[in-house]
């Protein structure tokens, strides 16, 4: 098997004041086996949305996928029920929210919610599943987990509830976990101990990781590939060498020089000038970045640019690249 996910020309929508709007356009990528997949760009790119269309939990009624495919280990998603989709949740694909507080449910307590996953998912008794809970408290960094699985979401702290989605989300050894800023509501030093632990287990475990996160940084520690996301399409997607020393897109090359250097002054700190449109806001007609790019030409404005290869393994949707004009265009 070369691929544990493929997405392909995934599209997204919103329907907002009887209006659809997609969040997500034409993203294809695949992820393959052991391979950690970082996805970056600014805050509503649709790195979420993304990873919400993957897993199937799209708001229902307002969100919906309205084109492409997701196939996990060979097996096409869209046409499972919510209870074929509800055995592959959690067991083969799990996802790490950002804000644990909100995904913890405040009522149960750790044990509990750790228990229910591997009850729906497995054969187990309910001591065999409070001792794994036990033991996996213990494997993600938990001291004291004959106590912590007594205790409710609220009497611990950011970081350790944070251990605890991780220990849940790994509770059934998915093949591909999708962690969704996972460190991004922690300090700095919580953050970098809950990385070190993503990456051990996904060694020991032999998982694929999506790794969404707005932090360079975390990229460059964590990930193999990665793709760059604007506005609801991908503009970039390369190794994670060639991201940092070769990166190619204007959007790349803003979001690379934004990462804060510690030789330079604060007031040095690059920024990328604008803002990301909102979905009602998304030009309809030539690159979605043109209005923000320092590069643009004229024809920006007008030709839709195509992801397409700009060397091995490394695409990109740029008009400063012949490349990426369709096919169909007349120049
Ligand atoms: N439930 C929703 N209803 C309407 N619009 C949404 C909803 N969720 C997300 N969006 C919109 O979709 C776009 C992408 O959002 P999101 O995927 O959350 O961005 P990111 O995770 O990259 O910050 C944004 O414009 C956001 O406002
Ligand atoms: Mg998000």
């Amino acid at each position: 098997m070369n691929s544990m996910l493929e997405v392909k020309n995934l599209k997204t929508g919103f329907d907002i004041d009887g209006a659809l709007y997609h969040a997500v356009d034409d993203v294809s990528f695949s992820v393959k086996p052991r391979q950690i997949v970082g996805i970056v760009g600014e805050s509503g790119c649709g790195k979420s949305v993304l990873s919400l269309s993957v897993m199937k939990l799209l708001p229902k009624g307002i969100g919906k996928i309205t084109n492409g495919e997701v196939i996990f280990q060979g097996k096409k998603l869209e046409g499972l029920t919510d209870d074929e989709m509800n055995k592959i949740r959690g067991k083969d694909i799990s996802m790490i929210f950002q804000e644990p507080m909100t995904s913890l449910n405040p009522v149960f307590t750790i044990g509990s919610q750790l228990t229910e996953i591997m009850l729906n998912h497995g054969d187990l008794s309910k001591k065999a599943a409070r001792d794994m809970a036990i033991q996996l408290l213990k494997s993600v960094g938990i001291s004291r987990p004959e106590k912590i699985v007594d205790e409710y979401p609220h009497q611990l702290s950011g970081g350790m509830r944070q251990r605890v989605m991780i220990a849940i989300a790994i509770a059934c050894q998915p093949k591909l976990l999708i962690a969704d800023e996972p460190t991004t509501a922690l300090d700095v030093t919580v953050q970098a101990q809950i990385l070190e632990l993503l990456k051990s287990i996904q060694e020991k475990n032999d998982m694929s990781i999506i790794l969404i996160t707005h932090d360079l940084g975390v990229v460059a520690e964590m990930c193999d590939e990665v793709i760059v996301m604007y506005a609801g399409k991908i503009v970039e997607r390369t190794d994670v060498d060639s991201l940092f020393h070769n990166p190619q897109h204007p959007y790349t090359k803003l979001l690379m020089a934004s990462i804060p250097r510690i030789d330079e002054e604060v007031g040095q700190l690059a920024t990328i000038q604008g803002i990301v449109p909102s979905l009602k806001n998304m030009p309809t007609i030539g690159c979605r970045f043109a209005d923000r790019c320092p590069s643009a030409k004229p024809e920006c404005k007008t030709v839709i640019p195509q992801l397409a290869k700009f060397e091995e393994g490394h695409e990109v949707s740029c008009l400063l690249f012949e490349s990426s004009y369709p096919k169909e265009s007349v120049r």
